[in-house]
């Protein structure tokens, strides 16, 4: 397995009508193996659609490219024309499920039209009858009716919609796809399946990586290989799934983890605890570790210069702050009266069932 994607330096940012310059993305970089999952998980706000929509290469107003490469598949596609990554690289190479995707279908068009437009934008050469017999095959695999192709949006379910729109979103089978928040709108059940299919579209090669957004860091434990946290526009860790959850490094990240509302077989155990306070605003130039004015362990090295990622014990493990990782997890051993004092002394989930 080689890698599918890499993002070096990548930053974009939103531009006001007050001409104010929100950096939203700022010096990201990370990669994606072929033929795995990597999840993005953060705050409300912390920039993980932008990054997502960032990673496509393709900007319109108010979002607007900086800096950095994005390389999908050993394509640089940062340097490349915008109509030409409209028609070859949008679909093919990368495809993305906006977050309110769900909303998003025009309730005027049947739904193999939406298909239609997304492989003639790729100018295939196919008849109708021949893009009729793709999208029948699509959602064979997605168990969608075939009848639903000439229904419209309004007419489908929550859960019909939204494999509708992994239909649409895969009909080029995407090197990368990225599902942002595919479930979020979805009961629990309706959610298992729409990331079960996601995940049958990967094993069986329509998609060849996985990039998948969500607040909720239980499914992202489920479900994919590595995750990453961001917070105010940076990467702020990155390591497997079972070493984020059960072993976070970074105090934002631990603090992210250790509020699990709804513990997961083998999360239970983990002191719940809140994060005080709000990110940070981000038309503002920030000198130090972003996450300072929140942190229980901020002191005066963490708002000087920039906080760098550093090499958090393990092969593709990063984290950002200045302490090293045994002054981290001393600072941690003292800290844990503290936070059962912060919580009246409970441990979340300690003494329940296992699940
Ligand atoms: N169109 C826009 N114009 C200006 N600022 C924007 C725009 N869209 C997003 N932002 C700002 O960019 C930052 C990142 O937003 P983004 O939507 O990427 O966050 P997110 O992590 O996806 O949040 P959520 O979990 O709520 O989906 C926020 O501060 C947000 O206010
Ligand atoms: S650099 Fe300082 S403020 Fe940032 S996470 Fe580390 S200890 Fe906390
Ligand atoms: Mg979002």
């Amino acid at each position: 397995m080689g890698l599918m994607m890499e993002v070096r330096n990548l930053t974009t940012y939103y531009k006001t009508r007050m001409n104010e310059r929100i950096c939203s993305v700022d010096n990201v970089s990370f990669t994606l193996e072929d033929g795995k999952s990597l999840g993005i998980a953060g705050e409300s706000g912390c920039g993980k659609s932008t990054l997502a929509m960032s990673v496509m290469g393709y900007y319109f107003p108010p979002l607007y490219y900086d800096s950095g490469n994005i390389i999908i598949d050993g394509k640089e596609i940062t340097s490349l024309d915008p109509d030409v990554i409209r028609r070859t690289v949008l679909g093919s190479d990368i495809a993305y499920i906006p977050q309110a995707a769900m909303n998003a279908l025009n309730p005027t068009r049947k739904v193999i039209h939406f298909i239609e437009d997304v492989l003639e934008a790729h100018d295939k050469g196919l008849s109708k009858a021949e893009i009729y017999d793709l999208a029948r095959e699509r959602f064979a695999v997605l168990n969608l009716p075939e009848k639903v192709l000439n229904q419209y949006a309004v007419e489908l379910s929550g859960g019909m919609k939204q494999r509708t729109i992994i239909a649409i979103s895969t009909i080029l089978n995407p090197k990368v796809l990225i599902a942002d928040e595919p479930s979020s709108a979805l009961d629990v059940s309706s959610q298992k399946i729409v990331i079960k299919l996601l995940y049958d579209l990967m094993e069986k090669g329509f998609v060849r990586s996985m990039i998948f957004i969500t607040h909720e860091l239980p499914l992202l434990f489920n479900v994919t290989d590595d995750i990453m946290v961001m917070y105010a526009g940076e990467i702020v860790e990155r390591g497997t799934a079972k070493e984020m959850v059960f072993d976070p490094i970074m105090p934002y990240s631990k603090g992210l983890m250790n509020s699990i509302i709804v513990p997961e077989e083998g999360t239970r155990g983990h002191v719940l605890m809140a994060i005080p306070g709000a990110p940070p605003n981000l038309k503002l130039k920030h000198l130090g570790c972003r996450f300072a004015e929140r942190c229980r362990f901020a002191d005066t090295e963490c708002s000087k210069g920039t906080v760098g990622e550093q090499y958090g014990g393990a092969e593709g493990r990063t984290y950002r702050c200045h302490h090293k990782l045994e002054e981290l997890f001393q600072l941690y051993e003292k800290d844990i009266p503290n936070l059962l004092d912060h919580n009246n002394g409970k441990i979340n989930g300690a003494g329940d069932e296992k699940n």
